[in-house]
């Protein structure tokens, strides 16, 4: 019988006693749990804790600036630190998808050590860590798993080397909402999709350019943007579109075109563990691939994914 109130008060409590007037340093992702363990340490221990919000350059489109935005609104002390450049620069020509994810893992932790190393006298890392993430520490992915695959590295970062704070480590998901809106977070920022750490980076199919992340940004916003205004956004547990590495032919006016496929991605879920394709509705469909194809340069086909999970996964990398 969890009570969000009761909770909040209690852990502020804690939180407090434990890290006294020291200062915590927290990497904001723009998702739900680290924005939640935000607010919450933001309530305890008001300006001593230091948020970093990293662009990696794979994010949404204007999602960097409007998420920025919002935590500003929030009243928590958060640094931006666009890094796209370097995260783009080192993905270059690389198309393993591991190695994809390692690469943004490594590069995130220089950019948040180099971050917190600004920081004079901090003590605590805090991590937006939930139950599920406890228990299944070792499947856990993205870029507070990296963190934790790094911990018996010699030559830790100087990050690494503070005490941990993870105020939500007791809690699952649905209760973390609840707190989140006990804490007068919007029900737009606690209802968002999942989105995976290394963002748009396992959505373009091969290898990286400044371009195919332009092309990308433009086609998931068209479908996201779609998805709300049909009011089918909350009745998908996470979308995206895929940037396929084949061109195919098409036709333009007179003209033969020879472009980008893209995929379009919606799923049930409740976990992520399984999945199935959203049956969207068919108009809703073709509204969207109209529109795809004809705003965004480079694409002329629009594919859907009606592929369950198992066996295929969510993301196609
Ligand atoms: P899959 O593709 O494994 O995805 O069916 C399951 C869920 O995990 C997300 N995902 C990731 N999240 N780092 C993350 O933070 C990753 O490397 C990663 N890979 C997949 C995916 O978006 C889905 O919600």
């Amino acid at each position: 019988n969890f009570t969000p109130n009761a909770f909040v008060e209690e852990i502020v409590a804690e939180m407090q006693e434990k890290i006294g007037d020291d200062k915590v340093v927290l990497g904001l992702s723009g998702g739900v749990d680290s924005t939640v363990a935000a607010v919450l340490l933001h309530k305890a221990i008001g300006k001593n804790l230091y948020c970093i919000f990293v662009n990696n350059g794979l994010l949404r489109k204007n999602e960097f600036e409007s998420v920025l935005e919002q935590y500003k609104g929030m009243g928590l002390n958060v640094k931006g630190v666009d890094a796209s450049a370097r995260f783009l620069g080192e993905l270059a020509g690389i198309e393993d998808p591991e190695t994809k994810r390692k690469t943004i893992g490594r590069v995130f932790i220089e950019v948040f050590d180099a971050e917190s190393h600004l920081l004079e006298g901090v003590k605590f890392l805090a991590q937006g860590t939930i139950y599920p993430d406890v228990i299944e520490s070792v499947s856990v992915k993205g870029p507070s798993a990296t963190i934790k695959s790094h911990h018996n590295v010699g030559g830790l970062p100087d990050f690494m080397k503070l005490k941990v704070v993870e105020p939500l480590r007791m809690l699952f998901k649905d209760e973390v909402r609840r707190v989140g809106a006990t804490l007068g977070i919007s029900a737009a920022l606690l209802g968002r999709h999942p989105f995976p750490g290394p963002g748009l980076s396992i959505r373009i199919l091969g290898d990286i350019t400044p371009e195919k992340v332009r092309i990308l940004q433009e086609v998931d916003y068209i479908f996201i943007e779609g998805l709300k205004s049909h009011g089918l956004y909350d009745k998908v547990w996470q979308a995206g579109a895929i940037l396929l590495p084949v061109n195919s032919v098409g036709v333009m006016g007179d003209e033969r075109t020879y472009e980008k496929v893209v995929a379009l991605r919606a799923v049930e879920s409740t976990d992520g563990m399984t999945a199935d394709w959203v049956h969207l509705p068919y108009e809703f469909l073709m509204t969207i691939s109209n529109e795809i194809i004809n705003k965004v340069k480079g694409v002329n086909r629009v594919v859907y994914d009606i592929s369950s999970k198992p066996p295929a996964t969510i993301e196609w990398e």
